[in-house]
């Protein structure tokens, strides 16, 4: 079966610097897949790429079988593609429901309000996914009232709500605490199968919760891909982050 999602030797650079160099990456149909990597691995640079709100100098990014790398972000979000941001997104001064109004509403064509699906059915939309991230009952509140962990599932269920094929999720449990991000990672879960869910973590709890198949990105490239448990297992990929850990002593000490 060919991948929803792929990229095929992909360069990004910055001023000469490579933020992806070469990077090869798929990911299936209802997948959910967690990469990692050391800061400034490319991660986030990645994630901006499949959006199209960075460009690569070389290489393509096909989305079932379509190449997309030129298209506008604003475009391949309606081709199925949502993403949830490292910085929260949130508008404090609306609730719950309305901040899903929008989210609903965002990439519509003038056209498809007019003659798409109704207002019923975009109040179930958004009752579902209220559901689904277990916010139903919140759902007259304040943002502003919600907690952090909170605030990052209603992130979740605005970009949900527009039923992408892929999600995006970038530093998803960042900031939670040890029971929401349990919460996130059942929640994750559960979107397997319907959704394929590409995300970004650093928390290694979270990673093992989470219990996908890893890739490890690693100046701009792929490193490795595997288990958990062959990823954990793996000298070369302990070694980068000690590395990294080794080198951040050193700054401390000079
Ligand atoms: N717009 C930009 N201009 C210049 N350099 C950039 C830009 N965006 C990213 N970089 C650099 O590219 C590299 C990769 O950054 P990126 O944010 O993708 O890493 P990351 O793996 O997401 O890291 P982190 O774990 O810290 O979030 C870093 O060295 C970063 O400084
Ligand atoms: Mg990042």
């Amino acid at each position: 079966m060919s991948p929803l999602l792929e990229l095929q030797d992909i360069t990004v650079s910055f001023d000469g610097f490579k933020a992806l160099n070469s990077l090869n990456f798929s990911i299936a149909a209802g997948e959910i897949r967690m990469v990692i990597g050391p800061n400034g691995a490319g991660k986030s640079t990645m994630c901006d790429t499949i959006i199209g709100k960075v460009r690569p100098q070389h290489g393509k990014v096909l989305f079932e079988g379509r190449e997309i790398q030129k298209l506008s972000e604003h475009k391949i979000v309606g081709l199925g593609i949502g993403r949830k941001f490292q910085a929260p997104g949130v508008l404090e001064a609306l609730t719950v429901k309305e901040n899903l109004q929008i989210a609903v509403r965002r990439n519509k064509q003038w056209y498809s309000s007019l003659f798409g699906r109704s207002a019923t059915h975009e109040a179930d939309d958004i009752e579902q996914v209220l559901n689904q991230v277990g916010l139903l009952e919140k759902m007259d509140s304040n943002a502003s009232q919600l907690s952090h962990g909170e605030k990052q599932w209603l992130e979740i269920a605005m970009v949900l709500v527009q039923k992408p094929k892929l999600l995006l999720l970038d530093e998803p449990t960042a900031g939670m605490t040890a029971q929401e991000t349990a919460q996130t990672a059942t929640l994750l879960q559960s979107l397997a199968g319907e959704h394929s869910v590409l995300v970004i973590d650093h928390d290694m709890s979270f990673v093992e919760l989470l219990a996908a198949p890893v890739t490890v990105l690693h100046m701009g490239t792929l490193f490795k891909q595997g288990s958990l448990q062959e990823i954990r297992d793996d000298s070369s990929v302990q070694e980068i982050y000690l590395g990294r850990a080794k080198q951040e002593g050193e700054h401390a000490r000079a």
